[in-house]
């Protein structure tokens, strides 16, 4: 089969890592794909939201298969296109992928079928919405409506935060049209948990649960980023939590999509924060987690494209989706100064720290010419280690990213600790 997956980031590594473990592969094409995906599949420089390029490359190729991974190609139709072309593809379709595309859409989704959420209201208007903000406690939510790279949410801890956000998202459209209209909403307590679950639109099969690190700095400090790094399985994702999320989120969220006429098929990731009233839901994503996806497919045990196709083909009930038993973390390596301003083009040693089995090198932002490695993004590596626990895999991710180098390197020292924290306490 050829198979061509869309998108470049460390997700799509890890996508095509285990897409080719099965042996009806023959060739997997990457648009565009990066530096490091070039060892692993043919990088096409097509870029991911170029969808006339993509439809027709995968016409002219005869694409077999095709996986549409970033949230934007998703959200400007690029599996309706490809559908109309005769190619199966993994991932929703337009309609569908709004659930992440629009927070207003999701927030009066979840409004509208009594799937647990923090209260809310949007505003097209900034004079109304700083009304409302100023109107409850602190701190305040607001949140652009749009697609803004997970840096469109402002947690304000005071009337004077809340107006200046409502002003960079609306008036000086720090996010662009994303900014349009924003959610103000409540602010809520509780550790957070990520979980992508697999879904042909009638069954829902979760992956292991993962938690991310947005913050920039160490102890959950300075900007939000893409995520800094990720654990598996997460620790306060207890069977009885859930247990709960199955019933009052996930199957609830399927027959919502379903009941809308927007039958969702796909990674679906629930970013999911548990509170003391129970799991709510934080936001909603059509797409794998990035960086989770580098920590919950080395733990799938059980054939990736066989479950793609189980869910493009509605055959998802009767299609394994097991996995191991042990732990992963990965520590993304970033530019220095990302996720504000940083250079590119430095030279990457990676210094062997793929060389032990447990081990994985994602490849997020990376350009290779002329034999050279180079940086070419903010998020640059994600290393990922497996284990039999949670302890060992982050000591050996760390082991191994201490191996790599580039000029104004840069990584969070504590990825996991939180985690780690929460067992012992357990
Ligand atoms: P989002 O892009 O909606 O996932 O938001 C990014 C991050 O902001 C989340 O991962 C949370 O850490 C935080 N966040 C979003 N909404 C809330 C909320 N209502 N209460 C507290 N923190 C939130
Ligand atoms: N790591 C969060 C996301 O992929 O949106």
């Amino acid at each position: 089969m050829k198979i061509m997956v869309v998108g470049g980031g460390g997700r799509e590594h890890a996508i095509i890592r285990k897409l080719a473990e099965n042996p009806e592969v023959e060739k997997i094409y990457a648009l565009p794909g990066n530096g490091g995906i070039a060892s692993d599949a043919q990088c096409v420089p097509i870029a991911a939201t170029d969808i006339e390029g993509v439809v027709r490359f995968a016409f002219e190729s005869a694409i077999d298969f095709a996986v549409v991974a970033p949230d934007d190609p998703l959200a400007m139709g690029c599996v309706d296109r490809l559908h109309a072309i005769g190619i199966p593809c993994f991932g929703p379709e337009a309609r569908a992928a709004e659930i992440e595309a629009s927070k207003v859409f999701s927030k009066n989704l979840m409004k509208k079928y009594g799937i647990p959420t923090a209260k809310y209201e949007t505003f097209s208007d900034p004079e109304a919405a700083t009304a409302y903000a100023l109107s409850g406690s602190f701190p305040v939510v607001v949140k652009a409506d749009g697609l803004a790279l997970g840096k469109g949410v402002l947690i304000c801890a005071d009337a004077d935060a809340a107006r200046d956000a409502i002003k960079t998202i609306m008036l000086d459209k720090h996010f662009g049209e994303s900014g349009n209209r924003v959610v103000i909403e409540e602010f809520l307590e509780g550790p957070e948990v990520s979980v992508l679950a697999f879904t042909d639109g009638k069954t829902v099969k979760p992956m292991v649960s993962s938690m991310d690190h947005k913050r920039v700095g160490d102890h959950d400090t300075g900007l939000n980023t893409g995520g800094m790094g990720t654990i598996a399985p997460n620790p306060y994702y207890t069977p009885a939590v859930a247990e709960r999320c199955m019933q009052e989120i996930f199957l609830p969220t399927i027959a919502a999509m379903n009941a809308e006429g927007r039958t969702f098929r796909g990674c679906l990731y629930f970013g999911l924060m548990i509170t003391k009233d129970g799991p709510k839901v934080i936001e909603y994503n059509c797409r794998f987690g990035d960086p989770e996806t580098q920590v919950v497919l080395p733990l799938l045990r059980s054939d990736l494209l066989t479950i793609m196709r189980a869910c493009e083909y509605g055959t998802l009930d009767q299609t394994e989706v097991e996995f191991s038993d042990g732990a992963a973390c990965c520590v993304i390596l970033a530019s220095g100064g990302y996720p504000e301003k940083y250079e590119k083009g430095r030279e990457i040693r990676l210094g062997g720290a793929e060389n032990a089995s447990n081990v994985r090198v994602f490849h997020s932002g990376t350009s290779l010419k002329d034999g050279v490695l180079r940086t070419s993004g903010g998020r640059v590596l994600g290393v990922t280690a497996t284990a039999p626990t949670l302890g060992d895999a982050i000591h050996e991710a760390y082991a191994a990213a201490r191996k790599v180098s580039f000029q104004d390197m840069y990584m969070r020292s504590d990825i996991g600790q939180r985690a780690m924290r929460a067992l012992n306490e357990q």
